[in-house]
């Protein structure tokens, strides 16, 4: 199964992605994990990926796109994997549609978390407490909250016309939405 993540901010993608990956027995890709990674090596990748993400910005497209072609080119993607957090833009969609076409695969389903954007924001600020990450302030997780609504939001359009996207309530307890989750994607006696 080829699966997307979409959702704002804190709407628990990174936590269902792992969740379902594990069910499904394929790699869960977060693009925001990949990026954190390289910060942490202090790769060149990760210098350039830094600037953005402090500020709660997307990493320009050309780096993003580059960074998942090869991730999708690794031998554990054949049968299967779960992107968390990519596309985020026009150009990436269309991007991920040229590398699936070389690949002669498709996407099965593209998964929308629908979430109360307050309710999530509180969900970051508690991570910001505990974790630290350096994109939690409330300022960038703000940010990060419009940003999605301006230039992510609008592409579940593209998957719900292509009859693809499948909407999941994200609100409640992690072992709430799984159930959720799993219904879904048909495997909820699983
Ligand atoms: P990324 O790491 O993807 O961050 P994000 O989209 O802001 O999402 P989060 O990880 O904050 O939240 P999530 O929805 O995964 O929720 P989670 O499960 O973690 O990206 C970081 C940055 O990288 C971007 O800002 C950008 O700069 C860059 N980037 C990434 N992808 C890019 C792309 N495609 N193009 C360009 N730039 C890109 O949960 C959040 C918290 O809530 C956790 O503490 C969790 O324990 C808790 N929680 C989860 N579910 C529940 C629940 N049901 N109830 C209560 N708490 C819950």
């Amino acid at each position: 199964m080829r699966l997307l993540i979409m959702g704002p901010p804190g709407s628990g993608k990174g936590t269902q992605a792992a969740i379902v990956a594990k069910r499904f027995g394929m790699p869960a890709i977060s693009t925001g994990d990949i990026f954190r990674a390289n910060v942490a090596e202090d790769t060149p990748l990760g210098r350039e990926a830094d600037r953005y993400m402090r500020a709660g910005e997307y990493v320009p497209d050309e780096v993003t796109n580059q960074m998942v072609r090869d991730r999708l080119n690794e031998a554990d993607t054949t049968d299967g994997f779960l992107l968390d957090g990519y596309p985020r833009t026009v150009a990436q969609v269309e991007f991920l549609d040229s590398v699936l076409a070389e690949q002669g695969v498709a996407l099965d389903r593209v998964i929308e978390m629908v979430v109360d954007v307050e309710e999530v924001v509180g969900r970051l600020l508690a991570r910001a407490a505990e974790e630290g990450r350096v994109d939690d302030t409330e300022e960038v997780i703000r940010r990060r909250q419009r940003l999605y609504a301006t230039q992510t939001a609008p592409l579940t359009a593209v998957y719900r016309e292509r009859g693809l996207l499948v909407q999941v309530d994200g609100m409640g307890t992690v072992d709430e939405v799984a159930a959720r989750m799993a219904a879904a994607l048909g495997a909820a006696d699983e």
